[in-house]
C-alpha cells in the first residue's frame, strides 16, 4: 500500500489539500483520451478519482483504463473540494495498486430483472440503493435502541423456538425439536409480558418468523420486529409511546442519511412533518370512510391521475427508444438502456396500479363492519392522510385472542394498527392486553388453542394481574416507508419470501 494517510470516502472533508489513500473497488470508469474518470466506492461513499496521463506512469494508466467494474484497488491522491462530484470531493491521483481485478462482473449499471438480482444478492449489495437502504436500516436499529434504552426500558431477548402461538396458528413454522414438535416465534410478545410482571417496561427486537401464504410486497417470512411492553399503561398511553417512538426514529434517519435518502428519492418533505400527534380513527370510523363517496371519489382522481403518469412515461419511453436507434456514443447508450429498463419498471407499477384501482375501489365500497382491514383497505386509508394513522378499537373477533375487549362496546377489542402514510399501510399492530383471567381463558378455548401450554400466560393473569399493553413495529416495512422503497425484500440484506429463499 503507498506510503500516505489512509482515508474513508466518508471523512475526506477532513483532507482537503493532503495526499491520502483510499481502498475500495471500482464502481464506474469513463475515459477521455488522456483522462480517466474513477468512481470509487469504498463502503463509506463514492468518490471520483481523476487520473491524468503524465501523472502517474503509462503502464499504470492503460491498467487502469481496462480495468473491469468491482476490481479492487487502492487510490492515491490528492483531496479536492468539488460540489459537482459525488460526495463533494474528488482525488487527483498520484498512484494507484490493482489489489484483484476483475472481469465481466455481472452487475452493470445497466438494470437487471429482480429474480436476477436476487440470485445475485451477494453482489447487488454493492450497488447504490440496496447500499443506502442499508444504511438507513442501520440508523434505524440504533435509534430504536436508544428510543427504547433512553426511556426506561430494559432489553429482553424473547426465544426464537417456542411451544405456544402469539400470532395466527395458520402461519407457523413447525420445527422437529428432537422429536417434539416446537416452532420459531411469530412474536416476542407473550414471554415479554411476563418479563415486563418483573421489570415494569420492556422490549425484545429480534428475527420473527410467519409462514404466511403472501407473495405481497409487504411480506415477508423472516422480519425483524421490535416490541414494547409496559405493565400499567392503557391504549390512549400506547398510542401516545408509539406516535413518540415513531416520530424519533424517523428523525434519527433524517438527521443521519439525509444523502441516503436524496439519493433514493424519498419524500423528504414528508418525513419531516412526522411529529406527534398522529391521526386516530377508531376502526368503525374507518369502514365508513372506505364505504363514502369521498373514497370512491378519491380513487377516480387517482385513476385519472395514473392514467395520465401512464402517458406521459410512455412519450418518455418512444423519446428514448428514438435516441437509442440512431448514431449516439457508447456510454450514451448503456445510460439510455438503464434508463429504459427503470422506466419500463415504473410502467409495470402503473400498469398494475390501474388495473387494481377499481378492485380496490369494489372492496372498499363492499366493505363490512366485521372484517380485518384488507392490505388495499390500509392503503386507501393511508393515502388520504399526509401523517401516520392510528385505527383503533377493532372487531374482536377479527383479531387475536391476547387483546384486551371493550367493556363499554364489547364487540371491539382495545388494540391499534399504525399505518404509514402514502400508500405504504400498517407498519405497527399493538394492544392492551386481555388482563382478566376468565375473559382470557375464554378467548383460548373460542380459538381452539391448548389451555394446557398456555398455563403460563394465564398464570400471569392469576398473580398481580395488571392492565398492561404493548405493540410491534416491524423493521423492513418501516424502511420500505421511509425511503421510499415499494417492496420490503430491499430493505433487509438477505430476503425470505414465501416463493423462494434465494441465497
Ligand atoms: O400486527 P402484528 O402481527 O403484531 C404482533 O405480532 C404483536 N404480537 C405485536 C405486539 O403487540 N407486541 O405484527 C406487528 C408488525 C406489523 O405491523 C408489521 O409491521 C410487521 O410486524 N409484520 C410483518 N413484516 C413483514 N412481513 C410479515 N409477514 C409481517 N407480519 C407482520
Ligand atoms: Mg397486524
Amino acid at each position: 500500500m503507498p506510503n500516505s494517510t489512509k482515508a474513508y470516502i466518508s471523512e475526506l472533508k477532513n483532507n482537503v489539500g493532503q495526499e491520502v489513500t483510499l481502498a475500495g473497488w471500482l464502481y464506474n470508469s469513463r475515459a477521455s483520451g488522456k483522462i480517466q474518470f474513477l468512481i470509487i466506492r469504498d463502503g463509506t461513499g463514492l468518490c471520483q478519482c481523476i487520473v491524468e496521463k503524465g501523472k502517474i506512469s503509462d503502464g499504470l494508466f492503460e491498467q487502469l483504463k481496462h480495468l473491469g467494474q468491482e476490481s479492487s484497488l487502492t487510490v492515491t491522491g490528492v483531496v479536492r473540494a468539488d460540489e459537482r462530484s459525488v460526495g463533494g470531493y474528488e482525488l487527483v491521483v498520484t498512484d494507484a495498486k490493482i489489489i484483484s481485478p476483475t472481469t465481466d462482473y455481472p452487475i452493470t449499471p445497466k438494470s437487471h430483472g429482480i429474480d436476477f438480482l436476487l440470485k445475485n444478492r451477494h453482489l447487488h449489495l454493492r450497488s447504490q440503493r440496496p447500499w443506502c437502504i442499508g444504511r438507513v436500516r442501520h440508523t434505524l436499529v440504533n435509534a430504536i435502541r436508544q428510543f427504547f434504552n433512553d426511556n426506561g426500558f430494559t432489553l429482553i431477548d424473547t426465544p426464537i423456538f417456542t411451544g405456544i402461538a402469539g400470532e395466527e396458528a395458520g402461519s407457523l413454522f413447525e420445527v422437529d425439536y428432537f422429536g417434539e414438535p416446537v416452532h420459531l416465534t411469530q412474536t416476542g410478545q407473550l414471554h415479554l409480558e411476563a418479563t415486563a410482571m418483573s421489570f415494569g417496561k420492556v422490549y425484545c427486537f429480534g428475527p420473527t418468523f410467519r409462514a404466511e401464504k403472501s407473495k405481497t410486497r409487504r411480506h415477508l417470512t423472516e422480519f425483524w420486529m421490535v416490541e414494547p411492553e409496559v405493565a400499567f399503561i392503557d391504549l390512549d398511553g400506547l398510542l401516545e409511546l408509539a406516535e413518540n417512538f415513531v416520530s424519533f426514529i424517523v428523525r434519527g434517519t433524517l438527521e443521519k442519511n439525509r444523502a441516503e435518502l436524496e439519493t433514493l428519492g424519498a419524500d423528504i418533505a414528508s418525513l419531516e412533518k412526522i411529529t406527534p400527534p398522529f391521526y386516530r380513527l377508531t376502526y368503525t370510523q374507518a369502514a365508513e370512510i372506505l364505504k363514502s363517496k369521498k373514497t370512491q371519489d378519491f380513487l377516480a382522481t387517482q385513476l385519472n391521475e395514473f392514467k395520465t403518469q401512464k402517458k406521459q412515461l410512455e412519450d418518455k419511453i418512444a423519446t428514448l427508444e428514438t435516441e437509442a436507434k440512431g448514431v449516439i456514443k457508447q456510454w450514451r447508450q448503456d445510460k439510455i438502456a438503464a434508463e429504459l429498463i427503470d422506466l419500463r419498471i415504473e410502467l409495470n407499477e402503473l400498469d398494475m396500479k390501474i388495473e387494481n384501482n377499481p378492485k380496490h375501489a369494489k372492496l372498499a365500497a363492499e366493505f363490512t363492519w366485521g372484517e380485518d382491514l384488507g392490505g388495499s383497505d390500509e392503503t386507501i386509508i393511508s393515502l388520504m392522510h399526509d401523517k401516520p394513522v392510528f385505527v383503533t378499537h377493532y372487531p374482536r373477533e377479527a383479531k387475536a385472542f391476547y387483546m384486551k375487549q371493550d367493556l363499554q362496546n364489547p364487540k371491539v377489542v382495545q388494540n391499534f394498527d399504525l399505518l404509514a402514510p402514502a400508500g405504504f399501510g400498517e407498519i405497527i399492530g399493538g394492544s392492551a392486553r386481555e388482563d382478566d383471567y376468565e375473559l382470557l381463558l375464554e378467548r383460548i378455548k373460542e380459538q381452539g388453542l391448548n389451555v394446557e401450554n398456555y398455563y403460563w400466560y394465564l398464570d400471569l393473569r392469576k398473580y398481580g394481574s395488571v392492565p398492561h399493553g404493548g405493540f410491534g413495529l416491524g423493521v423492513e416495512r418501516t424502511v420500505a416507508w421511509i425511503t421510499g422503497e415499494p417492496h420490503i425484500r430491499q430493505c433487509i440484506a438477505f430476503p425470505r419470501m414465501m416463493d423462494k429463499v434465494y441465497i
